[in-house]
């Protein structure tokens, strides 16, 4: 494979790269993907792996068939591959579901009790998804961030004192999607035990750019519960992953009932299977499960230590050429020993976050994101958007959407990428009234040229 040479090429791992895409003016050039961080394109060996196995493909689990008992067998394997992606022991299961909203949710349903007020612990910097499972079943409570964005260990530890008895899930996010700081998850996890409450990670943007020790030797550094997308990690499909300790997910009654979550029923009497089986209602997906372990295959071919090292090497290049840049601002530090994922979200001083956007694509074929990211209340404290603003803006949706531009890498993109990048903020940032005059009407989109 091509990144087994000395200067490998990670592009060609990748599905879809030389794909041209309609500019404005009629041009067509190579699109340029920075928004890893809502999902990355596929590994091509992810596709040929499920060209392969497509033919095969039956029902799992009920059948003796010979495609019956190699599909079930394949999906019972690929848990494994997961679990040793992330260093989790035979303690933990696998839980297959649609992606990190679901898992989030699923973990959230599993561990109400109606009858006990229980308190959550979460963030000021989650994305919703670790923040709106939790919000109708438990009391809510988010440990602060400071003015920098980073998380504050002391209102985690003084939030743990406080409601010591009823914490029922600490859950934190292992790296943001805005601003891409990675949290200290290990020390994190040292102190919710000396607390004896369970930490979950989500790890949709950490668990694809980094190596992960769900288990180590000293267990009171271990992660209890993870949950992460496959589509964030160049394997589409629709698959996502709950991983947490067999022994508390036996206990918990299933949240979605049906075909493959009993071992005995009558009309009066149900015996549950024991988990994962317990917790996957219906047929499952079997391909996205494929892929996913697929992709890890390549992942690990490469080495998850090599993957975050080419990203920050990249995601240092990016900051150095776009700090230079007049009127840019930076919302993520950008001191080289920080320890983040390939993520920078910048605005350009007096444009709006979505017309950028949209001239980088519009003008160069490069996709980025931009708005909140759904991380609606890190963006208040990031961008300091005042209450009264928040309130006039609930009263009148057509007012000025605060947000971001946010740049997101992935293991192939290229310094070539980024001169590019660098190339048009520099026009941009340069020409901001010529742009803002340009796109001030206009209504078409890419489709009409
Ligand atoms: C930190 C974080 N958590 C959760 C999610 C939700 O992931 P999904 O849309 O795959 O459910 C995202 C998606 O961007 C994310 O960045």
């Amino acid at each position: 494979m091509s990144f087994k040479n000395n200067s490998p090429s990670y592009a060609d791992l990748i599905l879809g790269i030389n794909k041209k895409v309609p500019l404005i003016s009629g041009k067509m050039v190579t699109a340029i993907n920075f928004d890893n961080a809502a999902t990355t394109p596929p590994f091509k060996s992810v596709m040929e792996d499920i060209i392969d196995f497509a033919p095969w493909y039956s029902s799992i689990h009920r059948g003796e068939g010979y495609k019956s008992q190699l599909t079930t067998k394949l999906y019972d394997d690929s848990r494994n591959i997961v679990r040793n992606f992330v260093n989790a022991d035979s303690s933990n299961t696998v839980i297959y579901v649609k992606n990190t909203t679901e898992a989030i949710n699923k973990l959230s349903n599993l561990l109400h009790d109606p009858y006990k007020k229980n308190v959550i612990l979460t963030t000021d910097m989650e994305h919703h998804s670790n923040d709106l499972p939790y919000r109708d079943k438990f009391i809510v409570e988010y440990i602060s961030v400071d003015t920098n964005g980073r998380l504050s260990l002391d209102d985690l530890e003084s939030k743990l004192i406080k409601y010591n008895d009823y914490v029922r899930l600490v859950t934190i996010t292992g790296a943001s999607n805005v601003t891409g700081y990675k949290n200290p998850i290990y020390d994190i996890a040292k102190l919710v035990h000396r607390f004896n409450c369970k930490l979950l990670i989500d790890g949709a943007q950490l668990i694809p750019h980094a190596p992960f020790i769900m288990n180590s030797k000293n267990t009171e550094y271990n992660i209890d519960f993870l949950v992460f997308s496959a589509h964030k990690m160049y394997a589409p499909f629709g698959t996502g992953v709950l991983i947490g300790p067999k022994n508390v997910l036996d206990n918990c009654d299933p949240d979605l009932v049906g075909g493959g979550t009993v071992d005995i029923v009558t009309h009066d009497f149900i015996k549950w299977n024991e988990s994962p089986e317990r917790h996957e209602a219906g047929s499952p997906n079997v391909i996205g499960s494929i892929a996913l372990a697929s992709a890890i295959g390549t992942l690990n071919k490469i080495g998850m230590a090599n993957v975050e090292c080419i990203e920050k090497k990249l995601t240092s290049y990016a900051i150095s050429k776009i700090k230079s840049i007049p009127n840019i601002e930076i919302y993520s530090d950008t001191s080289k020993c920080v320890d983040k994922v390939s993520i920078i979200p910048f605005n350009i001083c007096g444009m709006h976050h979505a017309l950028v956007a949209k001239i980088l694509s519009y003008e160069w074929g490069i996709s980025v994101r931009s708005g909140c990211f759904c991380a609606q209340p890190y963006m208040v404290k990031l961008l300091d958007i005042s209450n009264e603003f928040l309130i006039k803006r609930l009263k009148n949706p057509e007012l000025y959407h605060p947000g971001m531009v946010r740049i997101s890498f992935g293991l192939y993109n290229t310094y070539e990428e980024i001169d590019i990048l660098a190339y048009a903020l520099e026009k941009i940032s340069s020409k901001r009234d010529y742009y803002i005059i340009k796109y001030e009407n206009m209504k078409k989109t890419l489709f009409d040229f």
